[in-house]
């Protein structure tokens, strides 16, 4: 049975991944209308697995006895100036989760919750990927800066990005 401090706190993290899947349907939303289509891909593919991080933590509050609790979504941003000052709110933001993903930590560990803290290690290597892969699309915008022809064969790698589920939801 998870305490009342750990349920809180992991009913605002399905709050935070679902906003996190729609920040990243609005970063979508943008690169649709610039007609970047490999970028838009990506973030498609960004906030489908925002979607399942929420859903990985529905299935381990249920798991654990717990009652989840929606609570509204925040809106998102919805326009950037360039692609490359969108990749940059990406690792910003994902920089934001990570922090928030180790406060669940410290908390789970101060609440000598094992298995929360088991669980959330998933988490913790999650985000260093996130956080690399974000990194890795803005040292590349930076290199080609106002390069066309460059900027569509990197849209053109992004477009490949598919989503792939990774384990079963509550594991
Ligand atoms: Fe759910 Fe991008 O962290």
């Amino acid at each position: 049975m998870l305490k009342k401090k750990m349920l809180k706190a992991f009913n605002d993290q399905i709050n935070a991944e679902m906003y996190s899947s729609y920040l990243y349907l609005a970063m979508e939303a943008y690169f649709q209308s610039i007609s970047l289509k490999g970028c838009a891909n990506w973030m498609r593919t960004q906030a489908q697995e925002e979607l399942m991080h929420a859903m990985k933590f529905y299935d381990f509050v249920i798991e654990r006895g717990g009652k989840v609790t929606l609570e509204a979504i925040a809106k998102p941003e919805t326009a950037w100036n360039t692609p490359l000052a969108v990749f940059e709110a990406v690792l910003k933001h994902e920089e934001h989760v990570t922090g928030l993903i180790n406060d669940l930590v410290d908390l789970a560990i101060s609440e000598k919750d094992h298995a929360s803290n088991n669980f959330l290690q998933w988490f913790v290597s999650e985000q260093v990927e996130e956080e690399a892969s974000a990194s890795e699309i803005i040292e590349k915008l930076k290199l080609i800066k106002d390069n066309t022809s460059g900027l569509f064969m990197i849209d053109a790698e992004l477009g490949t990005r598919v989503f792939t589920m990774p384990a079963p939801a509550a594991e």
